[in-house]
């Protein structure tokens, strides 16, 4: 399989979920979101009440997720057992289990053959933690984009308040952190930059910009 991969791996809100759309729109290449495998891994063991540090049986369950993921309107949405739940894997509680679970290398193990068979002509976009280094390390573009947690829980923060949730700040910060901690502190697959990635800090920069230069990246490596 020769289908070029764009791989943009990074920290929550970093922004690297919205780039990859856009440039997968853009490029009219298929998109990976590979934290929703995570997350309906999380929903799918905390359904069945089984114990997050389960390693065994929380792999079962990644081994053996009946999921699709449905394109309507432009918007992906993931279905779980024939139900949407693209709203119930955004939720706080699972974001934190997704986190959880995704420590576990037998889970890891479990969800890498399903993420490669993503990949299909005219190309793909994955979006993670691990694309660019564990998943596609052969990838011809990778991109590591970062922003400051303090950036990233307010982007959160205001995200919720326009949905009408509210939350504290601090307590966003204090989430972020202690996810960030986890992804990049665990064994298996770290949150760390591909040794061929380029770094991109969206602190200070517009997610157009932002764009602009992964779309640069594609023209001279693709
Ligand atoms: O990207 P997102 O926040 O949706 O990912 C949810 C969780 O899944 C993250 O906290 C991270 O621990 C995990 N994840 C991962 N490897 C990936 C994508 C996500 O470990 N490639």
């Amino acid at each position: 399989n020769n289908a070029p991969v764009i791989t943009i791996d990074g920290p929550s809100g970093s922004g690297k979920g919205t780039i990859a759309k856009l440039v997968a729109d853009r490029l009219g290449y298929v998109l990976l979101d590979s934290g929703a495998l995570y997350r309906l891994t999380a929903l799918a063991a905390l359904n069945a009440e089984v114990d997050l540090a389960d390693e065994g049986r929380v792999a079962e369950i990644a081994a053996n997720l009946n999921i699709r993921f449905a394109i309507a309107d432009g918007e992906v949405s993931a279905v779980l057992d024939g139900k949407d739940v693209s709203r119930d894997i955004r939720m706080e509680r699972v974001s934190m289990a997704a986190s959880k679970v995704a420590a576990l290398p037998a889970v890891r193990e479990a969800l890498l053959q399903r993420q490669r068979d993503f990949r299909e002509l005219p190309g793909l976009v994955a979006d993670g933690r691990d694309m660019g280094t564990t998943v596609f390390p052969d990838a011809p573009v990778k991109v590591f984009l970062t922003a400051s947690a303090e950036e990233r829980a307010r982007r959160r923060f205001a995200q919720l308040q326009g949905r009408g949730v509210s939350v504290s700040l601090r307590d966003l910060l204090e989430d972020i952190r202690a996810r960030d901690d986890r992804d990049m502190n665990r064994a298996a697959s770290p949150l760390a930059p591909a040794d061929d990635a380029v770094v991109l800090d969206s602190t200070d920069i517009a997610i157009d910009d932002v764009l602009q230069k992964v779309l640069e990246l594609v023209q001279n490596r693709i």
